[in-house]
């Protein structure tokens, strides 16, 4: 599909989305290809409505102006935030493994925790693992994008979510709503007692943490950074990671280029190095 088709709302050169894609890597260091100019119009084009502007020239100059709430908007458009519970389970029985031999607390960091599903399911390993709504375990969850953040606290999710789920998982995790809330479901709240949610950009110089972490889950967010930002972001991981500590990687995520750092122990989960 082109650029300029005429059907469009709204006229998009490709200027225009070179800006865009020079300002989401240096703001959140989102690599966009080419391919994604459609999808850059189509969620753009909400927030030219939104802030009832015409022309994308007048939105990169909105955000030029660093005082701007549509800074965050911005970021939070141009994310994925695909993820469901459970995802790549065969990392949730590591975990359980790994917590067998922890000096407790157990401290676990979910680094790109999207609407939350993530962070549940490593709540959710942890009490499966200790018998216990209590388990001696705390997690962190942060994301740069504050809308699945939002949700996430909330954690309330459609049936859909969570339907593959087995039967015993569901009634020990998960309420149904009735009535009006009938197709839906929320976490139990020993579950979000668990959880510590937060934002951060995992490209700021600095980051708002004082721990040092057993655990950091950071799956499916590195795919969208070139080599140099991940090893940057890899390099920033180091002193918030315990020597003996795990960081687990998305399936399709491998760091080569960073053996220095961390190396594989298996499955993409890696140790340092
Ligand atoms: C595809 S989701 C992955 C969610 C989850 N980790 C999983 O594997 O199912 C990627 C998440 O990374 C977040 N993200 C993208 N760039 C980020 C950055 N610079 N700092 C922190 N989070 C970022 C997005 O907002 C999105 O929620």
């Amino acid at each position: 599909m082109s650029v300029n088709r005429a059907d469009r709302e709204f006229h998009f050169t490709s200027a225009d989305f070179n800006l865009i894609k020079d300002l989401i890597y240096k703001r959140a260091g989102i690599n966009l290809a080419e391919s994604k100019k459609d999808m850059v119009y189509s969620r753009l084009s909400r927030r030219l409505r939104a802030n009832g502007l015409k022309t994308f020239q007048q939105y990169l100059e909105l955000l030029n102006d660093n005082q701007s709430d549509e800074q965050q908007e911005f970021l939070n458009s141009l994310t994925t935030n695909l993820t469901s519970f459970f995802r790549e389970a065969h990392h949730f029985d590591i975990l359980k493994e790994f917590l067998e031999s922890r000096p407790h607390p157990v401290k676990i960091w979910c680094c790109a925790a999207s609407t939350g599903e993530e962070p549940y399911s490593i709540a959710i390993a942890c009490m499966e693992h200790f018998s216990s709504y209590t388990p001696p375990v705390k997690i962190w969850a942060s994301d740069l994008d504050t809308k699945v953040l939002d949700k996430a606290s909330k954690g309330v999710y459609s049936f859909e979510r969570v339907e593959k789920l087995p039967d015993q998982r569901l009634k020990d995790f998960f309420f149904r709503g009735k009535g009006a809330n009938s197709g839906l479901v929320k976490v139990k709240s020993p579950l979000q007692d668990m959880i510590h949610f937060f934002q951060l950009n995992l490209l700021d110089s600095s980051w708002p943490i004082n721990e040092k972490f057993d655990v950091i889950f950071c799956r499916n967010v590195m795919i969208y950074f070139d080599k140099p930002t991940q090893y940057k972001v890899l390099k920033k991981f180091q002193p918030y990671l315990k020597d003996d500590g795990l960081l687990f990687a998305g399936h399709s995520e491998s760091f080569p280029h960073a053996s220095d750092l961390f190396k594989l122990r298996k499955h993409t989960v890696y140790t340092k190095a």
